[in-house]
């Protein structure tokens, strides 16, 4: 499990502390949600589960191994993957095979072990076609896959996963969402999706929601859909549904309850067919 304690951050020339006394417990196979609005703080709390950033007060730990100590650092490194949000700033290398053999490669392992990683993770992320391509000719989206793909190839225990879906259609952000959660099920890998869509979010366990540097809310789905003008208040669009349920609610004599989530339920108590 991820473990932060007491965990505050500041950025060298920031003015103030971009995450403040964070206390939360990341199960090794659980799929959690981080929501907020822009610059609440869930980008620095990614960076400092991976180790990538060391909290100025307070402990992360993974599996045991607190962030604090340097021999830590590249153990916790592989096993908890971060997904930054823009693509551009992760592709390094001439071509995609390259580009997803770099973290293996890294790793030490067989040429052959390496082959076999690149072409699974390239075929995870329908992307297998495009092997020889040097990343810059792709779309965002598919540079975005190309990023997943790496991730993938290095078989982390942890993913975390910051805005993966900004530059890819519904269709990819569906289709992507349901591989990651496959990999949970069948792998036992945990998930930590920040996203702004609180569709995507009702899709995990638990949402946390980030204000200010701090935890506002941690809850179920159900508990955070149904929190109203609340949601706005931090940033959250409500989901369509949710609004929908709320004007029909304003008529006399309707009371529809708040956390229905899909257009069948609603249906079967507006008409009921027997
Ligand atoms: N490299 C940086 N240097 C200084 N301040 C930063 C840096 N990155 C982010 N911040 C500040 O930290 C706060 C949290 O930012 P961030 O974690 O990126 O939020 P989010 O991902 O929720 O949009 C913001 O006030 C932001 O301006
Ligand atoms: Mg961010």
């Amino acid at each position: 499990m991820i473990r932060l304690s007491g965990v505050s951050y500041t950025y060298p020339h920031g003015e103030r502390p971009a995450i403040k006394n964070i206390s939360l417990g990341i199960n090794g196979n659980e799929f959690i949600a981080i929501m907020g609005r822009n610059g609440s703080g869930k980008s620095t709390l990614a960076r400092l589960l991976n180790g990538l950033l060391l909290p100025g007060q307070g402990d992360v730990s993974v599996d045991g191994l607190s962030s604090s100590r340097p021999e830590n650092l590249l153990p916790i490194r592989k096993k908890v993957g971060l997904l930054f949000p823009d693509p551009d700033s992760q592709l390094l290398a001439n071509l995609v095979e390259e580009e997803v053999a770099f973290g293996p490669e890294n790793l030490g392992l067989e040429p052959a072990e390496i082959r076999n990683r690149v072409d699974t993770a390239l075929k995870m992320v329908s992307m297998e076609d495009y092997i020889k391509y040097p990343p810059y000719l792709l779309s965002g989206g598919q540079k975005q896959r190309i990023c997943m793909a790496s991730l993938l190839a290095m078989q982390p225990d942890y993913l975390i996963l910051d805005e993966p879906f900004s530059m890819l259609d519904p269709r990819g952000r569906k289709d992507l969402l349901t591989l990651f959660k496959k990999m949970r099920e069948q792998q036992g890998i945990a998930l930590v999706l920040i996203t702004h869509s609180l569709e995507e979010a009702m899709q995990a366990e638990r949402i946390i929601i980030v204000d200010n540097g701090q935890i506002h809310t941690i809850g179920t789905p159900a508990d955070i859909m149904t929190m109203g003008a609340q949601l706005t208040q931090v940033g959250i669009e409500p989901l369509e549904i949710s609004n929908f349920i709320g004007e029909l609610n304003r008529n006399p004599g309707v009371k529809i309850p708040a956390d229905i989530t899909d257009i069948e339920s609603l249906v079967d108590i507006l008409c009921p067919s027997s």
